[in-house]
């Protein structure tokens, strides 16, 4: 049996209590807290009085729902594409205002908290002496306060609210932007695979062409036997591939080099391009025909005079091919020198390269994959990332 409570005291007449609303709820709820009291099921007066979703719980959700795994920094984001970045942006900027509504309304119900525990013992009416003038204006004061405060919350939970619907849509946002750069990626590696295949079977079927005219062409010369000096690589091509890439990043840097400034209306001015060690021409035949740099002329040596011979007569290359020894070669008067490692020996190459440094052109380019060690001579730099090209600056 829960005892009936007992008559608010401190008004001074029946009809003064009767007509304070705290006079209501003190005889509303007082049953309910005795019931509490004494283990019983009849709701606690705080619930009924400020009835709301337990602030843990309801914080933890809302974590949940945002943060899960989801902080600005942890967002899978492809930098090169503007698109997914900018998604990503407004997501991070939602997902901190979402934070900011969150934490205000976790601040909000803390402070409500704090005055349901101040209103708790007064709510009491146990000990009628405690129900005076002052308990009542204490109480008045709580509930205003209470009152201002659940206004706040009420804002609060508009503004998460409305946080919400933006960071979902900004979620669905940078989903979709995702969604398209990754079919996008997938097109791309699937054009790339296919393209880098093509690549390959123009550079077969260019290579069987070349080695067939070359063979035809060495049949009709009385001799095309040549003694490769100790310490030099004989006749290995360069893949075409390789050698194209380096032609388009050559072109490039020539587009931007202001010391190549054209005269007329084209990127650059025309340069003049040598081949060191190219063997029958093939690589001299590309870069004359390919169309990738604004070449003035293409010309090649090499020191095995049989090759030479064979790719003068086999492609009319007789005034672009000539003989020659790499070391003691005049790079003076080139723009462009390309060089793939004439030699085995890693002392001969080191020797090349000094060589080459000291009587190129300042301003002039240097082709040289796989060199030995390109980067001891302070007038060097690279100019690539894979230190295939270099740039004379004095
Ligand atoms: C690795 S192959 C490079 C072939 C071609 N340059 C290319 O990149 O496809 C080296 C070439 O250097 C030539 N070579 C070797 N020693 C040389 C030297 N002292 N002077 C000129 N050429 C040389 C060889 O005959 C051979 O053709």
């Amino acid at each position: 049996m829960i005892a009936a409570a007992p008559p608010p005291t401190g008004y001074d007449t029946p009809a003064a209590a009767k007509s304070d609303p705290l006079f209501h709820l003190f005889t509303k709820y007082s049953g309910g807290l005795a019931a509490c009291r004494e283990g019983g099921s009849a709701p606690c007066p705080h619930s009924l009085l400020f009835p709301r979703p337990p602030l843990s719980a309801h914080y933890a959700r809302d974590r949940n729902k945002t943060g899960a795994g989801m902080t600005h920094d942890d967002l899978p984001v492809p930098r090169d594409n503007p698109i997914v970045l900018r998604a990503a942006l407004r997501l991070g900027d939602a997902l901190a205002d979402l934070d900011a509504a969150l934490a205000e309304q976790a601040r909000l119900r803390r402070k409500i908290d704090d005055i349901l525990r101040q209103a708790n013992p007064l709510l009491t009416p146990l000990d009628p002496n405690r129900n005076g003038p002052a308990e009542r204006a204490r109480i008045r004061a709580l509930t205003l306060r209470h009152t201002t405060l659940q206004k706040s919350l009420d804002k609060a939970t508009q503004a998460e609210t409305l946080a919400r619907q933006r960071f979902e849509a900004c979620r669905a946002d940078y989903a979709d932007a995702f969604d398209r750069h990754s079919i996008a990626q997938a097109d791309l590696h699937a054009t790339l695979r296919q393209s880098h295949r093509n690549a390959a079977a123009i550079e077969r079927s260019l290579l069987h062409l070349f080695e067939t005219e070359w063979a035809a062409t060495a049949d009709g010369l009385p001799d095309t036997s040549f003694d490769m000096p100790q310490g030099s690589y004989s006749y290995i091509p360069l893949a075409i591939q390789r050698y194209l890439s380096m032609l388009c990043e050559l072109d490039m840097q020539l587009s931007n080099d202001p010391a190549y400034a054209a005269e007329d209306d084209q990127r650059y001015r025309p340069v003049s391009f040598v081949e060191v060690g190219c063997g029958p021409g093939r690589n001299v035949i590309i870069a004359q025909s390919c169309g990738l740099c604004r070449f003035s002329r293409v010309s090649g040596f090499d020191i095995d005079s049989a090759a030479i011979d064979i790719g003068r007569h086999a492609f009319g290359l007789a005034p672009d091919l000539t003989v020659a020894d790499a070391m003691t070669f005049d790079y003076g008067v080139y723009d462009v020198v390309f060089s793939f490692r004439p030699f085995s020996s890693d002392r001969m190459q080191g020797q090349l390269e000094a060589h080459i440094a000291a009587t190129m052109r300042p301003g002039g380019y240097l082709l040289a994959p796989l060199s030995h060690d390109l980067g001891r001579y302070p007038a060097l730099i690279p100019v690539d990332r894979s230190y295939d090209i270099w740039k004379k600056i004095a």
